[in-house]
C-alpha cells in the first residue's frame, strides 16, 4: 500500500507534495520519491529509507515549478532501494508514473516492451507503465488535445491488476492523469488548484471538497479544473463531496481506530494476497517460492515457526498442509524452537511466519533451521524485512501496513497464503487430485467477497459485546481447525479487552478446564468443521450443563445449532478447510467491542508492542 500525491496549481508543488507525504507515511514507506515540472523537463528526487531521508536530498537539490507528483512506497515487487522508489520514467525521461498497486502482467509486458527496445532501470512492475505511455504517446497524432490522457488509457487497456496510477509528462505540462483501478483515488478540489492523494489526510489541508474516483475512471487535473472519464475517453459527470471528519479521523479512513479499519480491510487484503497467483487454469503461481529441482518430492517434514497470531496462522497452516500435501508438519512457537535440539535437515522445508518479518523469535527460530540445513520459506507482509532478506523463498502476504497492535487482517491474509502454498506443494507431491485443487482455489477466490458478507453482519456483535463487556473469564472451543482459530479468536480477546480468556481443543475440555466453566464464564464454540460437528455439539452440552452461556460461530446453513447455543454469529457456508478466514472476523469485531465498551486503549494495548525485536 503507497502513498500518493500529486498538485497543480499556483504555488510551489514541492512542499504541498511533501505535507501530504507525510500525512500518508501511516500507509507504510519504505522510500519516496517526488517529480516536479519545472521549464518544460521533469526532475525526479527519490531516495530509499523514511520521507526524511528524501526531504534531505531536495535540500540539497532543490525543485521549483507549480506541478509535481509525489509517492511514499510500500513494496511489492523489487527491493526497498534508490532506484525502486517512485516515480519511474520511461526511455526518454519526458513521462513519470507513480504507482500503488499491482500490475499482474508486468513481467509479459517487460518482455515485449524490451524486446521493443525500451531500457528497463528498475525491478518494479511500475516501470512498464511509463514506457507503455511513451510507446502509446508517439502514436498520438501531435495536434490531438489530450493526448497523455488517451496514451494513459491505451497503456492501462494493456495492464492487468488493481491499482492507482498518477502521471506527469512534459509533453502535457498543465496537467496530471490519474487511473484507478480498485486502489484508492482522490481529487481535492481547491481554489485555483487541484490535488490527487490515495487518502483523504493528505488533502484536508488545502480542502476538504473532494471527488473519490471509482474503479475504471480517470482523472484529469489542471489548475481549477477536474474533469473524469471513462477508460473509453467517455466525459462522466460527478458531483464533489464535503468532508466533515477531523483530521485524526480521517488519517484513520472515518474509523475511531486502526484495528476496525484494518479488519474492514480485510476482503482488498484478501483480494490483493490472492491477485495473480491463481490462474484460470486452476494452478497456483507463488511469485518468490521456487524450490529447486527434486525438493519438493524428497520434502520430508515441514517446521512453521513463528509467535503469537503468526503462531495461530501456522497452526491452520499445518492442519491445511497436511490435509492436502500429506507431509507431516510441525508448528513450533519461536522460541520454543531453538532450546529444543529439533531434528531439522537438508530435506526439512521451515516456513517462518511473520508480519513485520523482524519479530526476534522468529529470526532466531528461522536462522537455527537454516543453520541445520533447512530450506527457509518466509510468509510476511514486508518487502525489505531482515526475514524476507533472509529467506530463500518468500510469499509476500501484501496486506498493507498493519498499524494497530493487534494482528487483523495479517493473520486473515497469512491463512490464505498458507492455503495457497498447500493447494501448490499437493499439486507438486501429486498427491492432491486437480479437481479437488481447482475447488478449493475457485474457494479462495470467493473469499474477498464472503469477508465483506460477514463485515456487514458486525450488528449482532456488536450487540452481544455490549452486553457481556463486564465480562471476566471466557472460554473458546473447537475441534481442528476450529481450535486453531478458537487460539486466535481468544488471543485478540485477552490482548485488547485485558480480561482472562482461555483457548482449548474442545475434546480437551472435560480433562481438567471444565472445573472452571460456570454461568459466569461464556463459551465461544467455534463450529465450522463437519466431520467433527457432532463431537463438537456434544461438548458443548457439557459446558452448557454446568450453566454456561454458549455463543456459536456456525456456517448460515447450518439448521441445528440454534438449539444448543444462546446465540449464534453466522458465517456463510465455504469449505471447510478455508472456514477459519471468516470464522475469525466476528471474533475479531467482539474483541473490538468488547474492549471499546470497557474503555481500553485499543491500537496500543498495555504493555506490548507491534513489533517485538527483544528474545
Ligand atoms: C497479535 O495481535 C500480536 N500483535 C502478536 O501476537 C504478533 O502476532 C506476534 O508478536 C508476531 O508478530 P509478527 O507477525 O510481526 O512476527
Amino acid at each position: 500500500m503507497c502513498g500518493i500525491m500529486g498538485y497543480v496549481g499556483t504555488r510551489q508543488a514541492l512542499p504541498i507534495l511533501l505535507d501530504g507525504l507525510r500525512r500518508l507515511e501511516y500507509r507504510g514507506y519504505d522510500s519516496a520519491g517526488v517529480a516536479v515540472l519545472e521549464n518544460g523537463t521533469v526532475e525526479v528526487r527519490k531516495s530509499a529509507g523514511k520521507l526524511s531521508v528524501l526531504e534531505g536530498v531536495v535540500a540539497r537539490e532543490p525543485l521549483a515549478g507549480r506541478i509535481g507528483i509525489g509517492h511514499t512506497r510500500w513494496a511489492t515487487h523489487g527491493k526497498p532501494t534508490d532506484t525502486n522508489a517512485h516515480p519511474h520514467g520511461d526511455c526518454t525521461g519526458r513521462h513519470v508514473v507513480i504507482h500503488n498497486g499491482i500490475i499482474e502482467n508486468f513481467l509479459v509486458l517487460r518482455e515485449r516492451l524490451q524486446a521493443e527496445g525500451h531500457k528497463f532501470r528498475s525491478d518494479t512492475d511500475t516501470e512498464v507503465l511509463a514506457h507503455l505511455i511513451e510507446a502509446e504517446i508517439t502514436k498520438m497524432p501531435a495536434d490531438l488535445k489530450d493526448r497523455l490522457a488517451a496514451a494513459v488509457r491505451a497503456a492501462v487497456a494493456q495492464a492487468r491488476g488493481a491499482y492507482a496510477i498518477v502521471v506527469l509528462s512534459a509533453d502535457q505540462p498543465d496537467r496530471i492523469v490519474a487511473v484507478r483501478m480498485i486502489s484508492p483515488l482522490i481529487v481535492g478540489i481547491g481554489d485555483g488548484e487541484m490535488l490527487l492523494a490515495s487518502d483523504i489526510p493528505a488533502l484536508l489541508p488545502h480542502t476538504r471538497d473532494v471527488l473519490v474516483i471509482s474503479d475504471g475512471e480517470m482523472a484529469i487535473i489542471e489548475p481549477g479544473r477536474v474533469r473524469i472519464t471513462d477508460l473509453d475517453g467517455r466525459p462522466l459527470a460527478r458531483s464533489p463531496e464535503r468532508i466533515t471528519w477531523d483530521a485524526a479521523m480521517a488519517e484513520k479512513g472515518g474509523y475511531p481506530h486502526f484495528m476496525l479499519k484494518e479488519i474492514g480491510e480485510q476482503p482488498r487484503a484478501l483480494h490483493e494476497t490472492i491477485m495473480g497467483r491463481l490462474d484460470e487454469l486452476h494452478r497456483v503461481e507463488l511469485d518468490g517460492v521456487r524450490y529447486p529441482e527434486g525438493f519438493v518430492e524428497r520434502l520430508d517434514k515441514v517446521w512453521v515457526v513463528a509467535c503469537g497470531t503468526a503462531y495461530h496462522a501456522g497452526l491452520v497452516g499445518r492442519w491445511t498442509i497436511e490435509h492436502l500435501a500429506r507431509v507431516p508438519v510441525e508448528p513450533e512457537l519461536a522460541s520454543e524452537l531453538r532450546y529444543r535440539s529439533p531434528l531439522i535437515e537438508g530435506t526439512t522445508l521451515a516456513i517462518a511466519v511473520s508480519q513485520s518479518g523482524e519479530t526476534a523469535d522468529t529470526l532466531a527460530a528461522a536462522r537455527e533451521a537454516r543453520a541445520h540445513g533447512s530450506r527457509l520459506l518466509a510468509v510476511t507482509n514486508v518487502v525489505g524485512s531482515t526475514l524476507a532478506r533472509e529467506a530463500d523463498d518468500v510469499l509476500f502476504i501484501r496486506a498493507g501496513p498493519e498499524i494497530a497492535v493487534a494482528s487483523t487482517k495479517a493473520y486473515s491474509t497469512m491463512l490464505v497464503a498458507l492455503q495457497m502454498l498447500a493447494v501448490d506443494l499437493g499439486l507438486r507431491r501429486g498427491v492432491l487430485a486437480p479437481a479437488r485443487a481447482a475447488e478449493l482455489l475457485a474457494g479462495l477466490r470467493h473469499l474477498p467477497v464472503l469477508a465483506q458478507d460477514v463485515l456487514s453482519r458486525s450488528g449482532p456483535v456488536e450487540a452481544l459485546a455490549e452486553r457481556l463487556a463486564g465480562l471476566e473469564h471466557a472460554f473458546f472451543i473447537g475441534r481442528g481447525l476450529d481450535y486453531a482459530v478458537a487460539m486466535e479468536g481468544s488471543l485478540k480477546l485477552k490482548e485488547i479487552s485485558y480480561l482472562h480468556s482461555e483457548a482449548l481443543a474442545a475434546g480437551e475440555l472435560k480433562h481438567g478446564t471444565l472445573a472452571l466453566v460456570t454461568r459466569d464464564t461464556p463459551v465461544f464454540a467455534l463450529v465450522t468443521q463437519r466431520a467433527v460437528y457432532e463431537k463438537t455439539i456434544a461438548n458443548i452440552q457439557e459446558v452448557r450443563a454446568r450453566g454456561a452461556e454458549v455463543i456459536a460461530i456456525a456456517y448460515d446453513d447450518d439448521r441445528e445449532i440454534a438449539k444448543h447455543a444462546e446465540t449464534v454469529l453466522r458465517i456463510p457456508p465455504v469449505d471447510d478447510l478455508l472456514a477459519p478466514v471468516l470464522a475469525i472476523v466476528p471474533l475479531q469485531l467482539f474483541a473490538y467491542y468488547v474492549a471499546v465498551r470497557r474503555g481500553h486503549d485499543i491500537d496500543q494495548p498495555r504493555n506490548l508492542a507491534k513489533s517485538v525485536t527483544v528474545e
